[in-house]
């Protein structure tokens, strides 16, 4: 990746875990409260119950409560708490209830050891079993406290008291994967922690360390990193800390900087998350280009795939992969990358995708595209992809995440901390990584200097051209308000907005829990057109390029059945008239060249979805039954 991480490839065969958040702390600073600020940064991995262990008084003291971590929050008042070593979870269940019981963190018999864990141990009924006949009990169905009674059956048992060792054995004999925190009563002036499968990143301190799922939970106590790699373990002090592997081999890695300030992970006046990101995408485009236009030569210059330039240039195939809305940038990447390179493209669902044994040739370029860098499905499609002997590339927003480190090169989005689980800013970013791709291989390929020029000329418009959107939203308010009290919606688009019509009804679906969907225009006679009634709402893009008049068909065909038409249109363009005779409501876009439309067509569907979520008073941020980082297969 651009990004200069060493890259180590990491084992995915034990990327079956649930996703939670981790943080734990070990300072001079409330411990208790490091703990709780950083969970709230980690909520959006999981809100189903949450809790927190520290060292007090001499014991260990776990509080822990069901439902969002504002119920943990009402019953830990961080100022009667003086422990200078805490850890604390936010989970996302996947079996067993998201109740009080099997929320983390989870002890042994003694109460001595208290563990947080995001993974699944898979093993965990056989070694229950042979726990119980020792004489161990449990309390929960989890999987995680066998893991805490392991690691003390083991300590119990070893003649010079170590609780490194006892955890670093213990996990040479689990299998699944972990994401692992240990605080002991045994040995209360340290921190232990692993990992295989599930992000943990230890963030460095004058005399204090945090260790968390995610650097958000970091950047406001101290902006150093260190990324253990799978199956390594940290044993951290107040002064210091060790990292070695579960053989016992010393890691020494130099420690980076969080790219990212505080500031970013606030609401900036704000409602939500969101919104602010919705409103950021002007800057976060500028971030996407920035260094990376040459408008002299008409060339793109993406540093992080240097070093694959000959590879991509022999391409005879590239496959772009991902989930969710990561997908819909594949989709259209696939078309740019068709039309502006030649070279073809396939698409895949990342979770299908290794399941289906899919003919991979060694010249194949795999590119994974990711927000979180996280996605179980991306991380497994990419060990199918290295298994089958392709180069694997990365499209990527959080450095050093997971997908960053495992791919052999990538881009960086350089978009910022993405909060709300709904994926905006983070998509127009991908959107354009693919664009500046597409016109990279195209310049190998076909495309002119002076073609080159004219892209990357409107490219770097697109900032400009974001903001006109954003700078009145009154008139999709309205929209969103007239329409909040329908039960389904149809986004059409063809070409181009095809992908944009199908991220549109994820964005949604996600938040309103409206039903929306996607179809390319045309398809729609089909069979969708028979939904079509005066109930119905229609969203279509239909902005001035080549098939304009085949939308307009389209959108004859909607009205002659009483639906209701919302157009997304081209400003100024003279075809406008037939729309404005036939669409119930027009939002303008800025012209731009056709390829790069998408970009900014997608921003007023963005705040179409937000605005109907708003009206609805939905958790726009944290919608029900989602969450941003989906680490579970
Ligand atoms: C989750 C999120 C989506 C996101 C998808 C892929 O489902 O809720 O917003 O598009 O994961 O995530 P990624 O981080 O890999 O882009």
């Amino acid at each position: 990746m651009q990004q200069k991480i060493p890259y180590i490839a990491i084992s995915l065969i034990y990327w079956k875990c649930i996703m939670c958040g981790i943080v734990g702390y070990i300072g001079n600073k409330n411990a208790t409260e490091v703990v709780m600020n950083g969970l709230k940064r980690v909520e959006y991995r999981g809100y189903d119950s949450a809790g927190i262990a520290m060292f007090e008084n001499n014991k260990l003291n776990v509080i822990k409560k069901s439902g969002r971590l504002e119920e943990l929050i009402g019953i830990v008042d961080t100022n009667l708490h003086h422990s200078n070593i805490a850890i604390g979870h936010t989970r996302w269940a996947t079996h067993g209830l998201p109740n009080d019981t099997n929320a983390h963190p989870h002890t042994d018999n003694s109460g001595n050891i208290a563990i947080i864990h995001n993974g699944i141990i898979e093993n965990y009924r056989s070694l229950k079993k042979i726990l119980t006949q020792k004489g161990y009990f449990f309390n929960t169905e989890t999987d995680t406290e066998v893991l805490a009674v392991f690691i003390a059956s083991i300590y119990d048992e070893q003649k010079e008291k170590d609780m490194s060792e006892a955890v670093r054995i213990a996990l040479s004999e689990v299998a699944g994967a972990f994401g692992l925190v240990v605080l002991s009563a045994y040995e209360p002036d340290k921190i232990i922690c692993a990992r295989r499968g599930s992000p943990l990143i230890l963030g460095i301190g004058d005399n204090e360390y945090i260790v968390a799922s995610d650097q958000t939970a970091i950047v406001a106590y101290m902006d150093k990193v260190i990324f253990p790699d799978d199956n390594e373990m940290l044993v951290i002090t107040k002064s210091g800390y060790i990292e070695k592997t579960f053989d016992n081999v010393a890691i020494d890695k130099e420690p980076t900087k969080i790219e990212f300030e505080l500031a970013q992970l606030e609401k900036g006046g704000y409602e939500h998350f969101m919104l602010k990101e919705i409103m950021e995408q002007a800057e976060t485009i500028e971030n996407a280009i920035r260094g990376r236009i040459l408008l002299d030569s008409g060339d793109v210059k993406l540093g992080g795939l240097r070093e694959v330039t000959d590879k991509l240039r022999d391409a005879h195939r590239i496959i772009l992969t991902g989930c969710g809305t990561s997908w819909h940038s594949a989709l259209l990447g696939e078309y740019l990358i068709e039309s502006l390179a030649g070279i073809p493209v396939e698409v895949e669902y990342a979770s299908e995708f290794r399941y289906r044994n899919p003919v991979l040739y060694k010249g194949d370029i795999v590119i994974a595209i990711s927000q979180s860098g996280e996605t179980a499905d991306t991380l497994e499609a990419i060990r199918e992809a290295k298994r089958k002997g392709c180069v694997v590339l990365g499209i990527v927003n959080v450095v050093g995440s997971s997908i960053a480190r495992a791919t052999d090169a990538g881009v960086y989005l350089h978009a910022g901390p993405e909060i709300g689980v709904a994926s905006t800013k983070a998509f127009t970013s991908q959107v354009t990584a693919l664009l500046l791709l597409a016109i990279l291989l195209g310049r190998m390929k076909s495309i002119s200097a002076p073609d080159g020029i004219e892209y990357l000329k409107e490219i770097k418009q697109l900032p400009e051209k974001i903001n006109l959107i954003l700078k009145d939203t009154s008139g999709i308010q309205q929209i969103a308000k007239r329409y909040a009290s329908a039960k389904n919606f149809l986004y059409l688009g063809r070409g181009y907005n095809y992908p944009i019509a199908l991220e549109g009804a994820l964005k949604l679906k996600e938040i309103s829990y409206l039903h929306a969907e996607g179809y390319p225009a045309a398809e729609m006679k089909h069979g969708p057109l028979a939904l079509i009634d005066d109930d119905m709402p229609v969203v279509v893009i239909a902005t001035k390029d080549s098939i304009f008049e085949k939308i307009c068909s389209n959108i004859e065909e909607v009205k002659a059945r009483g639906g209701h038409i919302i157009a997304i249109a081209t400003a100024g363009f003279e075809g406008n008239g037939f729309l404005r005779s036939k669409a119930d409501h027009i939002i303008e876009i800025p012209e731009t060249l056709y390829e790069l439309t998408p970009i900014l067509a997608m921003i007023p569907l963005q705040l179409l979805a937000y605005y109907i979520a708003y009206e609805l008073g939905r958790d726009i941020d944290n919608p029900r039954h989602l969450a941003k980082s989906v680490t579970v297969e």
